[in-house]
């Protein structure tokens, strides 16, 4: 494989190194990712995190097994096994897609390494084309406010939300960025801050609960988030809380805006209902972990409900923007997510 260097993924002698998204800001610490096991577990950790970022690690490691010359059985059932580490996101299971096909042909190694370096320089691409399409919507002035973290961390190229909050800030059109921390994992609070920093992007950091007070002081312009999944009546799945955000923006009568590629998209996923929405374990609410150890404030035996995503239906987005451009409420209610989208 060629050497290669995003933000958080590096190939370096044909080896996939990964930034620990866990440790960041405090700390940049990179893992070395040798096995199927060591890349499912850094993605249950969330070390590995964001909807395109799984997909293009777990192909970059498929591509590597593949140079080190695993038989097409043992690709396979590591293709398998990859598949299922993360149920929401979509992505990872459309660039699965792609390198299976890959690992038909005759010629399956180069193959797989082609398709897998393919992915990581058409993301860089789609990340662009959505922050062009994304700026173009920013008003000047404009105060944004952004839930999670969909910036170069979670892609290979600039982000999705995010990328279109850069590329409008270059553009001179961002007065200030209002983060939300996004509990229980804090990418908001830890990555987007930090990454907003190294832009030098006007911003404050907030607690979730603190958006409806800031929409109701009319403190908002509009809302930017990415997503995990679009399903085939726009229905989005993203990170829990988003849902909450979309209730207010359209209570309060702002704009909603969705970012995402278009390998987010799943027309086989007919509404919201049906997208599968990942469980995580009762500890990421009871407490915290960190460099500093673990945290528990709730009763040792409190009881937890904690999906991962939250689903917002059509009905509350105002834009979804694609890499191929900005799909607006009555395309979608024509069906345009029906069918694929390239
Ligand atoms: O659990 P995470 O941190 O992987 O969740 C990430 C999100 O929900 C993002 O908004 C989404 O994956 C898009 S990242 C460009």
């Amino acid at each position: 494989m060629q050497t290669l260097t995003t933000t958080s993924l590096r190939i370096r002698e044909n080896q996939l190194w990964i930034l620990d998204q866990q440790a960041l800001p405090q700390r940049a610490q990179w893992h070395h990712c040798r096995s199927v096991d060591d890349l499912v577990g850094h993605i249950h950790a969330l070390r590995v995190r964001g909807a395109p970022l799984i997909g293009l690690s777990a192909s970059l490691l498929l591509a590597q097994l593949a140079e080190e010359g695993r038989d097409v059985a043992s690709l396979q059932q590591a293709l398998s096994t990859l598949r299922a580490s993360r149920p929401t996101a979509v992505n990872l299971m459309n660039n699965l897609d792609r390198m299976k096909i890959a690992l038909q042909q005759p010629d399956y190694v180069a193959a797989m390494v082609q398709e897998a370096e393919r992915l990581v320089a058409e993301d860089r691409e789609l990340c662009d084309r959505i922050a062009n399409h994304g700026a173009a919507l920013v008003k000047p002035g404009s105060r944004l406010l952004t839930h999670c973290n969909t910036g170069g961390l979670a892609t290979a190229g600039v982000g999705t939300a995010l990328g279109v909050i850069l590329r409008a800030h270059q553009q001179g059109n961002v007065a200030q960025v209002w983060v939300d921390e996004t509990r229980p994992l804090l990418q908001g609070g830890r990555l987007t801050a930090w990454e907003l920093g190294e832009y030098g992007i006007p911003y404050q950091l907030i607690c979730d609960s603190m958006a409806a007070s800031l929409m109701a002081k009319k403190q908002v312009d509009a809302i930017w988030v990415g997503a995990d999944r679009i399903a085939a009546n726009g229905d989005v799945a993203n990170k829990i809380g988003t849902y909450s955000l979309a209730v207010l923006a359209h209570y309060h009568g702002i704009p909603f805006y969705v970012a995402a590629p278009h390998t987010t998209h799943d027309p086989a996923c007919a509404n919201g209902e049906a997208i599968p929405i990942e469980q995580r374990a009762a500890k990421e609410v009871t407490g915290v972990s960190g460099s500093f150890g673990d945290v528990q404030w709730a009763p040792l035996d409190a009881q937890v409900y904690n999906p991962a995503f939250d689903v917002t239906p059509a009905a509350l987005i105002s834009g979804w923007v694609l890499d191929n451009g900005v799909i607006t409420p009555q395309q979608v209610q024509e069906g345009i997510f029906r069918k694929t989208i390239s």
